[in-house]
């Protein structure tokens, strides 16, 4: 699967986003060094702490499954009404989420790149010195 088919996945997705205090609607798509994939949105809360974000709602259904090794994540966000075009980068949260399953140097992150295309960069780039199960072994 291609960057630009992961991030359509993505875009279907975020058409998924509970977003009723943000109006910010983000989707993501997971794929699994097994080929499956799992699409996530971003779910808001009254209490507003209780949000969990798009990657972390993928990240979590694949977890629920069984899936423990992820090769690549889509990520499209933007205020809803408006295609998601623009760079929407994951929080530092779910870059932590990320960093407890996946070995940073390996795992791509895709987010559009505002001109149309998509940009990459690995979870090392994202999350440098980055503290995982490693730190603890
Ligand atoms: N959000 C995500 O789901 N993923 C990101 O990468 C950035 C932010 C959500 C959290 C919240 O529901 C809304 O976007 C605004 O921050």
């Amino acid at each position: 699967m291609t960057n630009e088919e992961l991030m359509a996945e993505a875009k279907k997705a975020r058409e998924h986003a509970y977003a009723p205090y943000s109006h910010f609607q983000v989707g993501a798509a997971l794929l699994t060094k097994s080929g499956k994939l799992y699409h996530g949105c971003n779910i808001e809360n009254a209490a507003y702490s209780p949000s969990n974000c798009a990657e972390r709602t993928a990240f979590f259904k694949a977890v629920y499954d069984g899936e423990r090794e992820f090769e690549r994540i889509a990520i499209a966000g933007g205020p809803a009404g408006k295609e998601a075009e623009e760079p929407c980068a994951p929080c530092g949260v779910c870059r932590q989420v990320m960093m407890e399953f996946c070995d940073p140097d390996d795992f791509q992150i895709i987010l559009a790149d505002g001109k149309g295309g998509c940009l990459q960069r690995s979870l090392r780039e994202l999350l440098p010195l980055g503290f995982g199960p490693k730190n603890l072994a």
